[in-house]
């Protein structure tokens, strides 16, 4: 017997998204496979790495632990939306590449979720805030120095006006 579908209307990076999903669905499933959102990425899939962090209603959360019903009506943002929308690069975003703040890449996009709440709550954080910040976000290849190095950056860059060094322009 086919399984049940449920539709769902989420507003992602600021647009509503609408689709059907099995009530077992996830949400970084939905993002990935029914939005082709693929920034988002898959990790261990029960909410220890961090790689699928996606922000709700302002909020980072691991988006493997969620069912894409419980987003219904929520507000998500993905790490597409944190680019401008002719795909240049956030000031955060080009810090990363500043200061090597990634290797393979794979836990950037959360990283980058959990810097942006960080930064939209704390726009001058301390080394302290920004290890709190991504405590639950894992790499494997950068030892972390570089994006605490890439936080502050970004933070610093924010407060003289948000410029970045090429590119981007947004927080
Ligand atoms: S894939 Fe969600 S926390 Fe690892
Ligand atoms: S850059 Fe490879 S896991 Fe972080």
């Amino acid at each position: 017997m086919a399984e049940r579908r449920y539709s769902v209307s989420i507003e992602v990076n600021g647009t509503l998204r609408q689709g059907t999903v099995t009530a077992r669905t996830s949400l970084v499933d939905f993002l990935r496979d029914e939005l082709r959102l693929t920034g988002t990425h898959v990790g261990c899939e029960h909410g220890i790495c961090g790689a699928c962090s996606v922000m709700l209603d302002g909020d980072p959360v691991r988006s493997c632990l969620i069912f894409a019903v419980q987003a219904e009506g929520h507000r998500i943002t993905t790490v597409e939306g944190l680019a401008h929308a002719d795909g240049s690069l956030s000031v955060l975003q080009d810090s990363f590449c500043e200061t090597h703040g990634l290797q393979c890449g794979y836990c950037t996009p959360g990283m980058l979720i959990a810097a942006q709440a960080l930064l939209d709550r704390c726009p001058q954080p301390g080394e302290d805030d920004i290890r709190h910040a991504i405590g639950g976000n894992l790499c494997r290849c950068t030892g972390y120095q570089q994006i605490v190095d890439a936080i502050r950056l970004a933070a610093d860059r924010l407060a003289k006006g948000g410029v970045p060094s090429a590119g981007g322009g947004k927080t």
